[in-house]
């Protein structure tokens, strides 16, 4: 992780030089000293930008004098409006922009001390490498940046502030980690015993093996898993952080398939590498439960992942094949593809009845159509609880992790009917999110619950502010705001 310190503000006389500029301020602080310390060199290139401060327009001037190699300015809109996700988004393009400098202040003078952190977090977000199997990268490939000053009026608050964003950091490149591995090597039990690892941060632990699930009686996930060498896992970790004794448990359900061939519905070749990720539900509630500790939430909080490996082979299910879920509720598997809400069905059951939560929250990367419907913006929240809905909703405008609600009513029951068990696991492609919602909520029991879809979320193409190409750890940082700002106490 980036290396993030805070001190006074003081002119350097080396390196690469940051200045956060509001629309339209004059120069002041630390501004206006490195434009004096470099014969107005600022003042100059500004002009000749027309860089006036504007939400993310940027201005580079290379080797300006005064001892700096560069000072990057980066606008960031009127000073009365300027929101987390913008603070964040600054910090994020100085981690890109200057990762070959060794050497990075930024002047943030002009900031709040809560404001410094939050460009501290943006910069140590973007910041983040998966590099573990790289054994020949050039040292000339590899970012030089290590460490990053800020300089502020008030180290010590910001240094308080930025103290909690890096557990959630942390949280953050947990499920970043555990999203990028590839699925020879992050199967269900290695992603069970990286759960086991967590402890370390003051989490309660409990692996449960396919011995224990199908004594149990979970019929829909152990039918998923019984195609794979590799056996099946439940993780269920525990944060108890609340204050007030006996506070009910906030819930957090994960699907995690650590590859999704489609079973015996086998997908198409093309392509088919990216279901190493179809975990990422789970890897963002073991995200999440790692933040919460890592800033010592005051909740209580329970994740729980339903880890499974849906291959095809000569044990693994068929189409057409009837299963009992822990519900005791029968489902006609139609189609072996449609195996996350298989999953789900027995964790969240398990989930509701063992620990009656306030609400559950599930994630997963469940439906292709998902993404049809929303892109690559916003996941889909379904909920039968409007004031959950609401706050998810809410959380994610204020975490720039977004999400778009999305329907459910009974008359898409018709869709799952089967003709010999109590529901099918496939609606057919109309509202293909919405069947699958329908079917999960079968599995609720009434509790407040909601199911984000982040099947187009979980993955980057490409390079984003806070988020280099690859895995987003979409839902950890949403799901740390909707607990921050409605469920401590
Ligand atoms: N893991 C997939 C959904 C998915 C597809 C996520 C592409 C991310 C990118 C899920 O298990 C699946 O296969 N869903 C099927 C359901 C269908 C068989 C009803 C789908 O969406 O095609
Ligand atoms: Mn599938
Ligand atoms: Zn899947």
């Amino acid at each position: 992780m980036l290396d993030i310190s805070f001190a006074k503000p003081a002119l350097p006389n080396a390196g690469a030089l940051v200045l956060l500029i509001h629309e339209g301020d004059k120069p002041s602080g630390l501004w206006q000293q490195a434009d004096e310390a470099t014969g107005g060199a600022i003042a100059r290139a500004f002009e000749v930008a027309e860089f006036n401060g504007g939400k993310g327009k940027t201005c580079s001037i290379l080797a300006p004098g005064a001892g700096l190699t560069r000072v990057l300015a980066i606008g960031l809109g009127k000073e009365d409006n300027v929101k987390q996700t913008v603070l964040e988004d600054a910090g994020g393009s100085i981690a890109s922009s200057l990762a070959r400098e060794s050497t990075v202040s930024v002047a943030a003078d002009g900031l709040k001390p809560g404001q410094a952190a939050e460009v501290a977090l943006g910069a140590v977000l973007r910041g983040y490498r998966f590099d573990r199997y790289r054994t020949k990268e050039k040292a000339e490939d590899k970012p030089k940046l290590a460490a990053l000053t800020l300089l502020t009026d008030h180290p010590n608050r910001a240094k308080s502030a930025f103290e909690p964003l890096k557990g959630v950091a942390n949280g953050v490149f947990v499920t970043r980690d555990l999203v990028s591995e590839p699925p020879n090597i992050l199967n269900p039990v290695e992603m069970a015993a990286r759960c086991e690892k967590l402890s370390e941060l003051g989490l309660q632990v409990e692996v449960l093996g396919p011995t224990e699930m199908h004594a149990l009686g979970f019929g829909a996930l152990m039918g998923v898993a019984q195609g794979s060498v590799n056996e099946p896992r439940m993780v269920v970790m525990h944060w108890n952080g609340a204050k007030k004794a006996g506070e009910k448990p906030v819930c957090f359900v994960g699907k995690g398939v650590t590859f999704d061939t489609g079973g015996i519905s086998i997908k198409p070749a093309g392509g088919m590498e990216d279901m190493k990720w179809d975990m990422a539900g789970a890897g963002a509630v073991i995200g999440l439960m790692a933040a919460l500790a890592g800033r010592a939430a005051k909740v209580n909080a329970i994740g729980l992942v339903g880890l499974v490996e849906n291959m095809p082979s000569g044990s693994a299910q068929r189409p057409g094949d009837v299963v009992t879920s822990y519900s005791g509720q029968t489902i006609e598997v139609i189609n072996t593809d449609a195996e996350g809400r298989l999953v789900l069905a027995d964790v969240l059951w398990y989930a509701q009845e063992k620990y009656d939560p306030k609400f559950m929250v599930d994630l997963a990367t469940l439906t292709g159509a998902m993404i049809i419907g929303l892109g690559h913006e916003y996941a889909g929240v379904f909920s039968n609880n409007d004031q959950l809905a609401e706050r998810l909703v809410k959380a994610g405008e204020i975490s720039g992790e977004k999400l778009w609600r999305m329907p459910l009513h009974e008359n898409y029951d018709k869709q799952i009917k089967s003709d010999i068990a109590d529901m099918k696991n496939i609606g057919g492609r109309p509202g293909g999110s919405i069947t699958a919602a329908q079917f999960i909520q079968r599995f609720v029991n009434k509790k407040p619950w909601a199911h984000l879809d982040i099947a187009g979320m979980a993955w980057s193409g490409k390079d984003a502010p806070t988020i280099p190409k690859g895995a987003t750890a979409y839902g950890v940082r949403l799901l740390d705001r909707l607990v921050a700002d409605h469920y401590e106490d």
